[in-house]
């Protein structure tokens, strides 16, 4: 794991909140936890190869960690996963903002992250970092999926969690 992540978002990665993602299933075969820290891990890749001197990396970070930390598990939930594409990143600036007191900037990232399913962009350089890693780990996690679905014997492990 990337350094900064541990250094800037410690508090978060050791909280009974983020732990409780480890268990929350996300992008079949992934969870919500795994995710966010390759999201993290990715938008850090993003910002280290060229950022704006006013953008903060602790911003861009704890943003990542939390922008999908009030998603509920898809395997119970998945009927509903239109409505949760809107519902979920407001639920997430929620909990950012009472239990790891998110700034505007990490609200503005998190609010934002599903653009453009959700209608408004992010306002700053550090929900763009957000966004873009987002949608690159989302996209690859299907890839794999699709791609381990074509091996045989593998049949079962791709209608794992839509029983
Ligand atoms: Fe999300
Ligand atoms: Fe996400």
């Amino acid at each position: 794991m990337n350094p900064i992540i541990t250094q800037e978002a410690g508090d978060i990665l050791e909280s009974e909140r983020f732990l409780q993602c480890w268990e929350t299933c996300h992008h079949k075969g992934t969870n919500v936890a795994r995710h966010s820290l390759e999201v993290a891990e990715y938008a850090l890749y993003l910002y280290e190869k060229r950022h704006r001197p006013d953008t903060d990396v602790r911003d861009v970070v704890r943003a990542c960690l939390l922008h999908d930390i009030g998603m509920t598990d898809r395997k119970v939930h998945d009927s509903i996963s239109f409505i949760k594409a809107y519902a979920h990143p407001r639920r997430s600036a929620q909990i950012a903002r009472e239990e790891f007191g998110a700034n505007q900037i990490q609200l503005d990232a998190i609010l934002h992250h599903m653009w453009p399913v959700c209608f408004v962009p992010p306002s700053y350089e550090a929900g763009w970092f957000v966004l873009r890693s987002d949608k690159h780990c989302a996209n690859r996690d299907v890839a794999d999926v699709l791609k381990n679905s074509f091996r045989p014997g593998s049949r079962k492990r791709f209608t794992k969690f839509d029983s």
